[in-house]
């Protein structure tokens, strides 16, 4: 179904695939654990949706609506590898600047998304948490975060987090803002200011830094993304659009990083020993 405007679309349409793991995606993932090391942190700059849509004729919501599907597929995957982190771009700073009838759509779809899996986030061991300036979300939207959130506390088999209203630029800012009133109060001298107390004030603090970020549709660019935290994250950049990037190219995505020396700035000599 075409839908024109964003008045007739209705989010209730929602459709959960809630798929079983098939026994050939098992053995996938099982030799992708022995081909090399799975990722602990993999970040996702989720993009295309907007063009997935209007490729096919529709309006932008349908794109970030298929988006949520791909959302679903790609967490399940994560987990069912082993990976601890899984952060994903949601929703960014700059993002408050599309029209109006796009980002309440995009606050509605959130809600949709957190009162259809939860549950199965939860029953499945997942722990929700957010980065960004969740207090910019109407009082609708913050409320859902919270009980999800709250809810899945203290699940241990996966970290699944949503940057929403987050830029790196911003994170980066509050953490300095933070350090400057710990000098002005004599808590801290200037001096004492490195890399780790800059870490350690980033609404990532608890978070290991990204090991692999992918980004979909084909841009090269990181869009205030993580500025801090990926300085020796690896990329990987696929021109699908996030609507059409599933488990497949996700496994594509790690083979990729598992075949990267990551050297740190040091030599490879030294590393491979
Ligand atoms: C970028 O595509 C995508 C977004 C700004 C929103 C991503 C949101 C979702 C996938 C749905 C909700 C998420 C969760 C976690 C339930 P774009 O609109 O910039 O696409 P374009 O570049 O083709 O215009």
């Amino acid at each position: 179904m075409l839908y024109t405007n964003y008045a007739e679309y209705n989010l209730d349409t929602l459709t959960l695939t809630n798929k079983k793991q098939t026994s050939d995606d098992r053995l996938l993932q099982s030799r992708l654990g022995e081909e090399g090391r799975i990722p602990r942190h993999i970040a996702v700059i989720m993009d295309g949706n907007g063009r997935w849509a209007k490729s096919r004729g529709n309006i932008r919501l349908f794109g970030h609506k298929a988006g949520v599907d791909s959302v679903r597929d790609i967490t399940e995957a994560c987990a069912q590898l082993g990976v601890e982190y899984l952060t994903l771009y949601a929703f960014s700073t700059e993002n408050w600047g599309r029209p109006m009838d796009e980002v309440t759509g995009l606050m509605q779809l959130l809600v949709q998304s957190l009162r259809n899996e939860t549950r199965k986030l939860n029953d499945n061991d997942i722990r929700l948490l957010t980065i960004g300036q969740l207090e910019r979300f109407p009082e609708s939207c913050q409320r859902e975060l919270r009980e999800a959130i709250d809810l899945t506390r203290d699940n241990k088999r996966m970290n699944l987090c949503l940057a929403l209203s987050y830029s790196g630029r911003w994170d980066i800012t509050q953490a300095v803002r933070k350090l400057a009133v710990q000098v002005k109060q004599g808590k801290i001298n200037p001096e004492d200011i490195s890399d780790d107390l800059i870490t350690s004030e980033l609404v990532t603090a608890d978070i290991p830094d990204p090991d692999l970020i992918i980004r979909t549709s084909g841009e090269f660019r990181i869009s205030n993304f993580l500025l801090w935290q990926l300085a020796y994250s690896e990329l990987y950049i696929t021109n699908t659009y996030w609507p059409d990037f599933r488990r497949n190219e996700l496994y594509e995505a790690i083979r990729s990083y598992q075949k990267r020396e990551r050297r740190f700035g040091k030599t490879s000599e030294q590393v491979s020993t």
